[in-house]
């Protein structure tokens, strides 16, 4: 398990356990890990961020529902967890532990720079608040969370949206300082941008996003999903109009799910003025294809909870092959040896 430059390059990414996947979710992140995590070329870490939830979630069941939904999610996805590692944050001991290690080297004013607490502090301000105003120390102190989950694993490359990079460089920062302080112990890690992912548009054109209200649901019932294809905004042209692609919403989530020919085809219709409605029904019909069989197997997984345990507890064993050595030799580089 040593780490050697042959190795290859390791994967490793965290969800938060809160909210319930949307086809944002699915089309820009999920989808694609997943079938990289196929393609298996590289060794991929995944799991669920269950202590970072509790930084945003006060609601105990709201965090163990999420949990649920995310891994049934992943999984009904056919996530192959034989080939990626697949596991639960909090059924790792030794992340809290390397957390509060690494919080011992990670420089505070680092943190006072991170985005996420910036922006409360900003927002105090303006609100004529108390700068620290509802500020936990889990926010401030996030980073060196993520920063442990990430240097646990020794993972080199690090899949996140734009708003995570400056988490993956504080991580890298303070591998640094630790590997200098102490030993060699961690790898540097690289935040991955995949800047062709989609970034899927919701039902009123701008990004597909919870804050936004505008999501369309992955894994509700079909009746649900069609009605809220049916919400996608559309403009006032009448059947036999030609229409514009591009500045479509309907288009850009039809190419989501279509291969070159299915974008290709429904260029072509736009042209000749196909029916919004009619777009619409084409629509819904390309997303439900890809996704009934997935939605029969959540559903299934949803109602056995126990199931989704187990594959849960097995990950979590494979994971812990790697952070229990790891952090042996953590303890002992800072001085947490046995006396004899
Ligand atoms: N903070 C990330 C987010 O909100 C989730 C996350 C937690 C993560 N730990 C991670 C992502 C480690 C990558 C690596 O999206």
């Amino acid at each position: 398990m040593e780490y050697s430059a042959e190795a290859p390059r390791r994967v490793l990414t965290g969800i938060t356990t809160t909210g319930t996947p949307h086809l944002g979710n699915y089309v820009g992140a999920i989808r694609p890990a997943i079938a990289a995590a196929a393609a298996g070329e590289r060794e991929s870490f995944f799991f669920l961020a269950d202590y970072h939830a509790l930084i945003k979630c006060s609601d105990p069941d709201q965090v163990q529902r999420s949990t649920l939904e995310i891994a049934a999610t992943w999984l009904a996805l056919g996530l192959d967890t034989q080939k990626s590692v697949f596991y639960r944050q909090s059924d790792i001991p030794e992340i809290p532990e390397l957390t509060w290690i690494l919080n011992c080297s990670a420089a505070k004013g680092l943190m006072n720079r991170a985005h996420a607490y910036k922006a409360a502090v900003q927002a105090n301000e303006e609100a004529g608040e108390d700068p620290d105003f509802a500020v936990t120390m889990g926010l401030f102190s996030y980073p060196v969370l993520m920063a442990a989950d990430i240097l646990m694993f020794r993972a080199h490359d690090i899949p996140v949206g734009r708003d995570q990079i400056q988490h993956v460089e504080m991580a890298r920062d303070i591998a640094q300082r630790f590997n200098h302080n102490f030993a060699e112990l961690f790898v540097l890690p690289e935040a991955v941008v995949d800047d062709d992912a989609a970034v899927l548009q919701g039902l009123d054109g701008r990004k597909m996003s919870k804050s936004y209200n505008n999501t369309i649901p992955l894994f509700d019932t079909e009746k649900r999903l069609r009605k809220a294809v049916n919400k996608v905004r559309t403009n006032l042209l009448e059947p036999g109009e030609p229409k514009d692609p591009d500045s479509s919403t309907v288009f850009q989530l039809w190419c989501a799910f279509a291969d070159a020919d299915g974008v290709a085809y429904m260029r072509n219709a736009f042209a000749e003025g196909i029916a919004w409605g009619e777009a619409k029904k084409q629509l819904f019909e390309r997303i439900n294809d890809e996704l009934q069989g997935p939605r029969q197997e959540y559903e299934r997984l949803m109602a056995d909870p126990g199931h989704i345990e187990s594959v849960l507890r097995a990950g979590a064993g494979r994971a812990r092959e790697y952070s229990v050595p790891l952090m042996a030799k953590v303890r002992d580089a800072v001085g947490i040896r046995a006396l004899t």
